[in-house]
């Protein structure tokens, strides 16, 4: 006997302000043609005024809860991953607990920007294995809006706000990768890389700060390093590309994601891309395209799925679960 981290329920939440490429081209030297090829977004959602990462993390748990048919005091931790928590503390976790009147357990952030969710996973997924919780939930929620420098054509234009949340529960499994639940993460950072993706705040600088990366430099990164850890972690459990049925990547950049599912000889029909809807969330990316993935009809019980994501620090990794 095994036990396995199986999902349970998911949902997501959208601020409901759509940006198109277009209205960029009002404030910086950009086009809409320009955004779409390089990077195939062709829209964003934005937070409106004073709505926070945490009140998009408490939408996108409510859904959760309510596709899992649980309540909140089912649930014994939540993880929440985030760079753009409302504040510096608490954790946003926290505030998501309160929000969603859960009265017992745990709740805390996990940092490893648009890798977050990956990081938060396998989190999740120790804790249901050591028997320190036998239900969490996992969310990754921003408000990346927040961090763009306005007159910096080459960031601004990429990134969106949103959350998505995923319940995973302990059940007993066989021990083979038939199993549903998570079956094999794989996790990565090299600090030496700061200065490609970074945001020139913080609280001992004083000041939020902008994002700033050096984005040929990030995309080459992505290319090579998210094949890696992809089959890295398929390789854990005897699996390879031709055993995926859905590969649920971060959704940064369009020809990032193809080049990762051509390296893994994973057609795109077996890609869920949301990217052109969402632009990049960070690490609300995954479990946004896990939940809208799910509602197309794309992902059903018993898939092989492998996410795999890449950002700041860099940190980077990926999971393997059948849903
Ligand atoms: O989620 C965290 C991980 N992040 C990523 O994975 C992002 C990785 N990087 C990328 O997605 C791509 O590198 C970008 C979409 C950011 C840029 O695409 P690129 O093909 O790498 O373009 P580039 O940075 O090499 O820039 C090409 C040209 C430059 O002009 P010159 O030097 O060739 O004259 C840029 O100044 O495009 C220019 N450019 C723009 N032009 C119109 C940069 N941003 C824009 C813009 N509109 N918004």
């Amino acid at each position: 006997m095994t036990i396995r981290a199986v999902v349970k329920g998911v949902g997501h939440y959208l601020p409901e302000r759509v940006v198109p490429n277009s209205e960029f081209e009002a404030t910086v030297d950009t086009s809409d043609e320009w955004i779409r090829a390089r990077s195939g977004i062709e829209r964003r959602h934005f937070a409106a005024e004073g709505q926070t990462t945490s009140d998009l993390a408490t939408r996108a748990a409510q859904a959760a809860l309510k596709d899992a048919g649980m309540e909140a005091d089912d649930l014994d931790a939540i993880i929440l991953a985030t760079s753009t928590a409302d504040f510096t503390f608490p954790a946003a976790a926290t505030m998501v607990q309160a929000n969603l009147g859960m009265t017992r357990g745990f709740a805390f952030d996990v940092q490893a920007v648009c890798a977050g969710f990956v990081f938060a996973l396998a989190n999740a997924n120790g804790m249901i294995l050591s028997g320190q919780a036998r239900r969490v939930m996992v969310i990754g929620a921003e408000t990346f809006s927040q961090l763009m420098d306005w007159n910096d054509r080459s960031t601004c234009v990429l990134f969106g706000d949103g959350a998505g949340a995923l319940i995973l529960e302990a059940q007993e499994g066989e021990g083979d990768n038939a199993d549903r639940g998570i079956l094999a993460s794989d996790l990565n950072s090299d600090g030496r890389h700061r200065e490609l993706l970074y945001v020139d705040g913080g609280v001992s600088t004083k000041s939020t700060g902008h994002l700033r990366m050096q984005g040929r430099e990030v995309f080459r990164h992505a290319v090579e390093k998210l094949a890696q850890t992809a089959h890295a972690a398929l390789d854990k459990v005897g699996l390879t590309g031709g055993d995926v049925n859905w590969i649920v990547p971060h959704q940064a950049n369009l020809r990032i994601i193809t080049a990762t599912a051509q390296r893994m000889q994973v057609p795109m029909e077996r890609v869920v891309v949301t990217v052109q809807d969402h632009g990049n969330t960070s690490a609300a990316s995954i479990p946004l395209a896990l939940s809208v993935g799910r509602a197309r009809g794309q992902i059903k019980q018993g898939d092989l799925i492998v996410t795999e994501a890449i950002g700041g620090g860099l940190a980077w990794g990926a999971v393997v679960l059948r849903w």
